[in-house]
């Protein structure tokens, strides 16, 4: 079996949210709407849940809204505050994620709203003078920037951003998929309006996720049909997907230091690993301490052909990511590798860890790039 490093793109399930989504599956059937003992046992696994997932963010309960992913959880926060603040100028960035990109694109297509992206440095970094330029002539605006990017690892300070926000009376949202579960978060003491979570980067469920609405902030249904999540999202709730979330959020926070530790060594160790073996290497965005822990995207010499890479590495057994779009055949170079103008010809590989990674998997990888840049396999 090929190793895996493709960990930003989605994580293999923990056993324990396996187990605890079994044990609901086979146990509790009920609609979680109905009124009798099935529905309310149901509806009781789901309040569990989110009263545990809360906790660990030191919010209320009531603050946290399920929804089937990241995705939707962005498309509703800059959708649904578009329409219920009636604003009309997204600030966002050229490196966030398409789920906040082509949403707020399509909002200023249809004339809703206009979009700003704030500049950025080379390795990804939000120029704050710029940011304040823009709040300034925009009050009441929506600013959406990611927590964590997840292509380049390049983090943003969620008080420093927040703060500016708040004295320019703008709305914040930050898609924090890539720290949730990784960083601490403690949203009541944190200026931020609303944030989001996909399960499945973190060991849990694919399918599910929440949005955090700071309390006090209601938004109407992207999606209608039904009362449920406090009308916010119609439909039958993904119970078994809510419970192997929280119970794999749970894990993330209960052995957030060791898990961390462990992360940061292995994805050390291979960023030391690859200064040894491969002559002219460089990486892209944050590759220090400070930048995400869980990945590595590494600039490699052009010496092996750019749209060739990923799948000498998948032969040869790795499972990374270009973090980039096939398209008829050829990777296509991604939007943020774009905004941060690296060097086209040079491949880019995304290698992202997690918990379950060993120093083993970081050896056999390298002996296969060893062997990828001596014979240079064209
Ligand atoms: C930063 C970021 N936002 C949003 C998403 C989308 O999450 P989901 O797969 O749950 O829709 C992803 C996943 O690729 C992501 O990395």
């Amino acid at each position: 079996m090929n190793v895996y490093f493709d960990n930003a793109a989605t994580t293999p399930l923990a056993n324990e949210a396996i187990e605890a989504m079994n044990d609901v599956m086979k146990n509790c059937y009920g609609n979680p709407s109905s009124v009798h003992v099935h529905g309310r046992k149901a509806k009781a696994h789901i309040e569990r849940s989110r009263k545990s997932i809360a906790q660990h963010f030191n919010v209320p309960s009531s603050s946290i809204y399920f929804t089937s992913g990241g995705t939707e959880a962005d498309n509703i926060a800059i959708r649904q505050t578009v329409e219920m603040f009636s604003v009309r100028h997204i600030i966002t960035s050229k490196l966030e994620h398409h789920a906040v990109l082509h949403t707020a694109e399509e909002l200023a297509e249809k004339g809703l709203t206009t979009i700003s992206y704030v500049h950025h440095n080379g390795l990804g970094q939000i120029d704050m003078s710029h940011l304040e330029e823009l709040l300034s002539s925009m009050p009441h605006a929506l600013v959406s920037l990611m927590h964590a990017n997840n292509e380049i690892g390049t983090r943003i300070s969620l008080r420093e951003i927040g703060n500016l926000c708040q004295k320019h009376h703008a709305i914040f949202h930050s898609d924090t998929v890539q720290t949730i579960g990784h960083y601490r978060l403690d949203l009541s003491a944190t200026p931020v309006d609303m944030v989001v979570c996909s399960a499945h980067k973190i060991h849990g469920p694919k399918g599910v996720g929440f949005l955090y609405l700071k309390p006090g902030i209601t938004l109407h249904p992207l999606i209608t049909g039904g009362a449920q999540e406090k009308n916010l999202r119609a439909g039958t709730e993904n119970i078994y997907g809510i419970v192997g979330m929280s119970t794999a959020i749970d894990l993330a926070y209960h052995h957030l230091t060791e898990h961390e530790k462990h992360i940061r060594d292995i994805r050390n160790y291979m960023k030391s690993q690859l200064i040894q073996h491969i002559p002219d290497v460089s990486f892209h965005g944050d590759s220090s301490d400070d930048g995400l822990y869980t990945l590595l995207n590494v600039s490699f010499p052009p010496l092996i052909e750019r749209d060739m890479f990923l799948l000498k590495l998948d032969i040869l057994g790795i499972s990374a990511s270009a973090g980039s779009a096939c398209s008829s055949g050829s990777q296509i170079i991604s939007h943020v590798l774009k905004a941060i103008e690296s060097d086209e010809k040079r491949p880019a590989i995304r290698f992202s860890f997690s918990r379950y990674n060993t120093y083993d998997d970081v050896d056999k990888a390298i002996s296969v790039l060893n062997k990828l840049y001596q014979n240079r396999i064209n």
